[in-house]
């Protein structure tokens, strides 16, 4: 699928992650007193890093619905809250045991397993602080509509229980459709909330959730595809994160059931599905369409 739109994407991107580094580095803590560590790993974990995707999501569904930059990149940072946190977790011995994250040393590495936990134990609920806060939005309703989303799609009907699913596929036993549900769960339901914020936020129509949700779910999907293909076809240097570890562990993956070229063809299928999902908006939504490609395309 071709897009012609006049959309700079990468401009977009530049402009969301300082504006998202901004945010983040005036709500976390400083750090101070004898938590100053906790604070410390906090910030290592959350500023100068990552793609940061999924607050790129709100902060472009939010200007689907014209709602303002300010409350949108708070939602954004609360979404990324919970992303990071569910890195630092991911990376523990106990889980992954991954040592790079996002070119650096994993929090555990950098500081000690104990903080990486307490750093995950604090960017949790900062989430939701966030989210709890009339600046977020006036109105009670929303904040608590966001609030019920976020923790429903990061609970343990959410991504938790993806991580508990991706524990279980190490034994490699899964086919794709428990896969495909490991994976919405994984990344694809903080994906839905990320994509759908802005209508909440809008209090938009149930046709503008469901074109937002069924683009989440088909992105979210594509996504993991390409991190599957990143891990298999990945360089160390540009993806900035241990690669080659799902065959390692012997991991039912789309890659290892699909081959890399169906993977490859899948993922590109599933993005322009996506794309489709997205055409009762006008060209206020062609930087979802064009993140839609990029999620496939990108090479980190
Ligand atoms: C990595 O997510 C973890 C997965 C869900 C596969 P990203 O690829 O979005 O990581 P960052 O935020 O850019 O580091
Ligand atoms: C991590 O998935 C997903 C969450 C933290 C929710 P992965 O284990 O596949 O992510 P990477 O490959 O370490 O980034
Ligand atoms: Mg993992
Ligand atoms: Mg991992
Ligand atoms: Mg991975």
């Amino acid at each position: 699928m071709k897009l012609v739109s006049s959309v700079d994407l990468d401009a977009e991107l530049d402009r969301a992650r300082v504006e998202i580094e901004q945010t983040l580095d005036r709500l976390l803590p400083i750090p101070q007193d004898g938590e100053a560590r906790l604070h410390e790993a906090m910030r290592y974990a959350t500023l100068d890093g990552g793609k940061r995707l999924r607050p790129f999501m709100v902060l472009a569904s939010a200007e689907l619905f014209s709602i303002s930059r300010s409350s949108a990149l708070r939602v954004a940072a609360a979404v990324e809250c919970i992303h990071c946190y569910s890195l630092v977790h991911d990376d523990l011995p106990a889980m992954d045991d991954d040592k790079l994250r996002r070119g650096r040393p994993t929090v555990h590495v950098a500081f000690d397993d104990a903080t990486a936990i307490l750093v995950g134990d604090g960017l949790l609920p900062l989430a939701f602080e966030i989210l709890t806060d009339a600046e977020t939005h006036a109105d009670p309703k929303v904040r608590l509509e966001l609030i019920k989303r976020l923790a429903a799609a990061s609970g343990a009907h959410g991504m938790v229980a993806g991580q508990m699913m991706d524990m279980v596929a190490e034994r490699g036993e899964f086919g794709i459709g428990a896969i495909t549900r490991l994976q919405r769960l994984k990344t694809g339901e903080l994906f839905a909330f990320a994509c759908e914020a802005g209508a909440v936020m809008a209090k938009a129509d149930s046709a503008s959730h469901h074109a937002l949700h069924a683009y989440a779910h088909d992105l979210g999907l594509a996504f993991q595809i390409a991190d599957d293909l990143l891990d298999v076809e990945g360089r160390d240097e540009e993806v900035g994160k241990a690669l080659r570890k799902d065959a390692e562990a012997g991991k039912a993956t789309f890659v290892s059931i699909l081959g890399v070229e169906r993977a490859r063809s899948q993922a590109s299928l599933l993005a322009d599905q996506a794309i489709r999902h997205l055409e009762m908006f006008d060209e206020r939504a062609d930087i979802l369409r064009k993140t839609a490609r990029f999620v496939v395309e990108r090479r980190k």
